[in-house]
């Protein structure tokens, strides 16, 4: 594997070497060729600038050379050609999963994502065991967004209404950034994430771990504030985002865009998780994505646990 360079992140996924291999070929190739043929194009343009007495000798063509232009387009055509191969049979690679693969569930919304393993487990960092084949079946609840691992050298949009696929095989434990790359919406920049490469017995208890198990109701409820990225619309501080501010939320009565008014109380606020378009306050947009199905009783409860302390 490469370790960092100047240009990349050292590389942690069996395709990284052969991306980086690619990559440098064509960086350095094409340095190379534009050294040697601007500065053959210079020495030329020197050599035979036009001096005073040369005026005669411009009525002499230069003749044309069938070898030159052979070599000129054969040559390159011939350098094309292998670089076409080289990258069908690496895109090839990346694309195909191989069929022992984990299979993890990825949802992206704005601005989060999410992780299911196969027994129901959710998460908001990607954990994953070390030198096995990892599949990704991602769709968005909202807009286009995009999975990026730079240290794998993988990344791969995520569509709403359809999956799309990824595949990696991580070659050493640790933990490694996970970026959106796809300009999602105003905290774009925020939707990172990490994907955490544990030895297989860790990643087995950490995906068999009930998290949630004797956590405090509020505790329990802050995580779900922070991991599903409720922050980057709803403050806490009172201060104005996409949403309203959770800061004296529970208990007050809110009035919706068609003038009724609704109290804010469990029922609301689990409404508001499962279906957030149904009452939307007045003066804001309905655009807060469902978390139906990404989020368990309990972790609703202690939401709500969590809003009441907003005071
Ligand atoms: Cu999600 Cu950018």
């Amino acid at each position: 594997m490469t370790p960092e360079t100047f240009w990349l992140p050292a590389a942690k996924s069996t395709v990284a070497q052969e991306v980086d291999s690619l990559y440098m070929f064509m960086v350095w190739g094409s340095l190379v060729l534009f050294v040697l043929i601007m500065g053959a194009a210079g020495y030329w343009l020197v050599k035979h600038r036009r001096r005073p007495g040369d005026e005669d000798k411009l009525s002499k063509p230069t003749i044309h050379s069938t070898a030159v232009e052979v070599f000129w387009s054969v040559g390159p055509l011939l350098v094309c050609i292998g670089l076409f191969h080289w990258g069908v049979v690496s895109y090839m690679n990346m694309r195909v999963a191989p069929g022992d693969s984990v299979q993890v569930q990825v949802r992206a919304r704005k601005w989060a994502w999410e992780f299911e393993y196969a027994n129901g487990k959710i998460t908001n960092e990607l954990y994953a065991p070390v030198n096995k084949p990892v599949r990704l079946v991602m769709t968005s609840a909202d807009v286009i967004h995009s999975f990026y691992v730079p240290d794998f050298r993988v990344k791969q949009d995520v569509l709403p209404g359809r999956y799309s696929t990824l595949w990696f095989q991580a070659t050493e434990a640790g933990t490694y950034q996970v970026f959106c790359t796809e300009y999602c919406g105003q905290s774009h920049s925020d939707m990172l994430s990490k994907v955490v490469v544990l030895p297989q017995a860790e990643f087995d208890a950490k995906v068999n771990e009930d998290d949630t198990k004797g956590v405090p109701l509020a505790e329990l409820g802050k995580k779900v504030y922070e991991g599903k990225a409720c922050n980057a619309c709803h403050s806490i501080d009172g201060s104005a985002k996409a949403g309203p501010t959770f800061k004296g939320l529970w208990g007050k009565s809110e009035t919706l865009a068609d003038g009724s008014s609704v109290k804010v109380d469990e029922n609301y606020i689990r409404e508001s998780i499962l279906n957030p378009n149904a009452k939307v306050v007045k003066g804001f947009q309905p655009v807060m994505p469902t978390f139906q199905g990404s989020l368990k009783d309990r972790h609703i409860e202690g939401f709500i646990e969590f809003l009441k302390a907003q005071k």
